[in-house]
């Protein structure tokens, strides 16, 4: 592991360069509805971007909040079909990826009154969701691109993820991660044979100098979220869930950090079956999808929280914002104390500990149902995953 002592200014956001190969996939890019921060050539001036407090939005916990006013219908959706289909006929991601088990979930059906079913990505390999989009997306690269070596970075899970698929794919790859991410996530990350560096206070700061370096050494930058790439990755599960379930779903809950897996699971769901809610679920300190939503346009957090160190994001992805605001129903905010009932739940009911974004869609759940009274209906909660240091699993349980 390296530290790099490198300073990054946060107020201001660099455009996304998303390479696009297939043509497929250009038409996909074709079509984006944003303006000035869309992607363009990195040499383009940067766009400014509004940088507000995550106090700025408020509303109370299980309330379905920061509703989109510019949600379409599904069946009319372009973007989401194009993803579906694609989602469908062209994602690689059961090279190294496993259907997970969508679960029941005693404790929590009992205490809520509602039949509350786990889809369990913390059993993934490397024990989070993340490795779905890293790797369809790195077997996307050719030859030459996978020769050069790529390089990212990551809150934790899915520099895992990308280690793991570096070491299938058999090339050499670079993982930046927050000096806050936990150390059993780097440590996997360098015995799955990738070279990690600690480096920023934020992923944002990782990303920054992550970004810079793949220009400066020509590697590939594998972004955490926002590539059509790795959302369709992540809307396999969506599309597993749908296969699962053989009763009607009320709503899914989806752990939101960069919006990655809220905008796969919906642009899958919301194609094939629109009546089923897709509710993303943020811890109150990170609520930038939920205050993006809001103002109807990206927003960058002035400052994090980082116990839910998997979904810790300053800024939601611009491909993954311009889907979710056409697709999704809205956020629900959870504070710290329901994420660790909800961790604690886990333990008690399948003996299984997941970390604090790997709880968060769980407590989400919970809250909805019971702001709601909604009662015997079935929901899904995706526990994205499961790596946890020992200090602060303890923190979580007392
Ligand atoms: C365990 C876990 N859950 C949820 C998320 C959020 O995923 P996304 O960034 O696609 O919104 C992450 C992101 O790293 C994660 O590691």
């Amino acid at each position: 592991m390296a530290l790099a002592s490198c300073f990054f200014s946060t107020k201001k956001v660099l455009p996304c360069t998303i390479s696009y190969k297939s043509a497929y996939l250009r038409r996909i890019s074709a079509s984006s509805s944003s303006s000035s921060s869309s992607s363009s050539s990195s040499s383009s001036a940067e766009p400014l971007m509004r940088v507000v407090s995550p106090d700025s939005l408020k509303y109370e916990s299980g309330l379905l909040g920061a509703v989109p006013s510019s949600k379409v219908d599904a069946g009319s959706s372009s973007l989401a079909l194009d993803y579906m289909r694609n989602i469908v006929l062209s994602t690689k991601v059961y090279d190294v990826a496993v259907e997970t088990p969508l679960q029941h979930s005693t404790v929590v059906s009992e205490r809520v009154g509602v039949n509350v079913w786990l889809k369990r990505e913390d059993l993934q390999p490397v024990n989070a969701f993340k490795l779905r989009g890293a790797y369809n997306m790195m077997a996307n690269l050719s030859e030459e691109e996978l020769g050069r070596g790529i390089i990212c970075s990551s809150s934790g899970n899915h520099a895992q993820g990308v280690a793991l698929a570096a070491q299938r794919l058999g090339c050499h790859a670079v993982v930046v991660m927050p000096e806050t991410a936990a150390e059993v996530k780097w440590k996997t990350v360098e015995r799955l044979g990738a070279k990690a560096v600690l480096v920023g206070a934020s992923f944002h700061e990782a990303q920054l100098y992550a970004k810079e370096k793949a220009s400066v050494e020509g590697r590939t930058f594998v972004p955490s979220f926002d590539h059509p790439h790795v959302i369709m990755g992540q809307g396999t599960i969506g599309m597993e869930i749908l296969r699962q379930a053989k009763f009607p779903l009320h709503a899914i809950f989806v752990p939101v950090g960069g919006g990655g897996l809220f905008a796969g699971v919906a642009a899958y769901v919301k194609t094939v079956c629109p009546q089923v809610k897709i509710i993303g679920v943020e811890p109150f300190d990170a609520n930038a999808m939920a205050l993006s939503l809001h103002h109807g346009q990206r927003i960058m957090l002035d400052q994090v929280g980082g116990f839910v160190d998997g979904v810790a994001v300053k800024v939601v992805g611009e491909e993954t914002f311009r889907l979710c605001r056409e697709l999704v129903d809205g956020v629900v905010l959870v504070n710290r104390d329901a994420i660790c009932t909800s961790i604690k739940d886990m333990i008690m009911d399948k003996r299984c500990i997941i970390e604090p974004a790997g709880a968060l869609a769980l407590a989400g759940a919970e809250a909805y149902c019971n702001y709601y009274d909604i009662k015997g209906q079935n929901v899904v909660a995706i526990t994205s995953g499961g790596n946890i240091d020992l200090e602060k699993l303890r923190l979580a349980i007392n």
